[in-house]
């Protein structure tokens, strides 16, 4: 047991991830959740149930950010009120560990960036591939020269998750919400910047947004990429699966990588080593996030491996430029409503699928 104090938290947007941050920090010895803001009364019903007795709860953000008490705020709402978040912390001077995207465009995200470029309080964003274990072990056997010259950067995530229309409508369309992510571990991989790009889509179900994008192009170092990502894996199969990979290729070796959601398989293959790794997954690492925040705290400086607000701007910047270049292509539709409704039923009445957000209580 730690004798330092816990770090004082207040939690704005208590749904899917909210929940996760509050079940993370529960079970950490450095945490304690002192409020949690929800503008949902059955949000707040359900913190009621899981928080511990004394947890302030309220549908007013103010409290948290009026609280002297309170050193970090956790920010887990969706997009459209995330500029408003960061800026108040700015103003309170609240320490932060923000959901993305930062802002529900890019012209608010690079306000947030220039907002917090005068400020010192430590932010960090919740991009997880960067802390996962795979991609570190990757890195390092890449930086360790067996795989050559990293030439080629491929990603792949491809499930049966969120569905057209079923939430997460402030983040743009899925190839932003969730294909940032995979925008953003190319970027890592490659440590260089975005020089070129095509980009195609699909509008499967004839949803009008693009649930499908494949792009690919070129960084200003030469390493080419491809990215690929869509919801759009099997959502009314029998048993459902996924295919999620990165595939890492060298002028010598290569590095790969692929997961269940329960268990990552990295295989290296270098010029002097041969080695196969399979470890539990990992999901959020909220756990590490927290970890390594903690440890920022305490020396007041952002730790290295902690994603920063520029990381996710750029991920965030390239993830609309991908889609923009999509539109401009020939964006096909294959299905109807109608399949993408009975894949709404079975998601979310029967709760079978990958990335289920929380069942509201109420229709509104
Ligand atoms: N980093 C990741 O891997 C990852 C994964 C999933 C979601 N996310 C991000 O996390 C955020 C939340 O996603 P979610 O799946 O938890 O969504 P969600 O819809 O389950 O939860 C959002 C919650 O915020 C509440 N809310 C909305 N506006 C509010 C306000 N002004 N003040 C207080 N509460 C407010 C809603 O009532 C809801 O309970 C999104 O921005 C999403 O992009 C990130």
């Amino acid at each position: 047991m730690s004798s330092h104090p816990r770090i004082k938290t207040g939690i704005i947007g208590f749904g899917r991830m909210g929940e996760m941050y509050l079940n993370q920090m529960l079970k950490s010895h450095q945490w304690e959740v002192c409020a949690i803001c929800d503008t949902d009364p059955d949000a707040l019903a359900i913190a009621a149930n899981l928080a511990p007795s004394g947890t302030i709860l309220t549908s007013d953000e103010q409290v948290i950010f009026d609280d002297p008490r309170i050193q970090v705020v956790v920010l887990a709402t969706l997009a459209d009120f995330r500029k408003r978040h960061l800026f108040k912390a700015v103003e309170h001077h609240k320490h932060v560990i923000t959901e993305k995207p930062l802002g529900s465009n890019i012209e608010e995200e690079r306000a947030v960036l220039d907002k917090l470029g005068d400020s010192d309080i430590l932010v960090t964003v919740n991009l997880p591939l960067r802390t996962a274990w795979y991609h570190k072990t990757i890195r390092e056997f890449i930086d360790s020269g067996e795989i050559g010259e990293l030439a080629i950067v491929r990603v792949c995530h491809m499930t049966p998750g969120l569905a057209p229309g079923e939430g997460h409508w402030a983040e743009g369309p899925l190839f932003h919400d969730c294909g940032m992510h995979y925008v953003d571990i190319a970027h890592w991989y490659a440590q260089s910047d975005f020089k070129t790009w095509n980009a195609q889509a699909l509008r499967m179900w004839n949803y009008h947004e693009p649930w499908w994008l494949q792009a690919h192009g070129t960084f200003q170092n030469g390493i080419v990429f491809d990215i690929t990502q869509g919801h759009v894996y099997g959502q009314l199969a029998k048993d459902l699966t996924h295919n999620g990979y990165v595939d890492l290729i060298g002028t010598r070796g290569i590095a790969r990588m692929n997961h269940d959601f329960v268990t990552a398989t990295v295989e290296l293959h270098g010029v002097t080593r041969t080695q196969v790794i399979k470890k539990p997954f990992g999901d959020k690492n909220l756990d590490i996030l927290c970890s390594l925040f903690a440890q920022s705290l305490g020396s007041g400086s952002l730790h290295p491996d902690l994603p920063r607000v520029r990381d996710a701007v750029i991920a965030s910047e390239y993830a609309w430029k991908f889609l923009e270049d999509a539109g401009k292509h020939d964006m096909p539709a294959r299905g109807d409503l109608h399949t993408l409704e009975e894949i709404r039923e079975r998601r979310n009445n029967k709760r079978i699928g990958y990335g289920l957000l929380r069942r509201k209580k109420k229709t509104k």
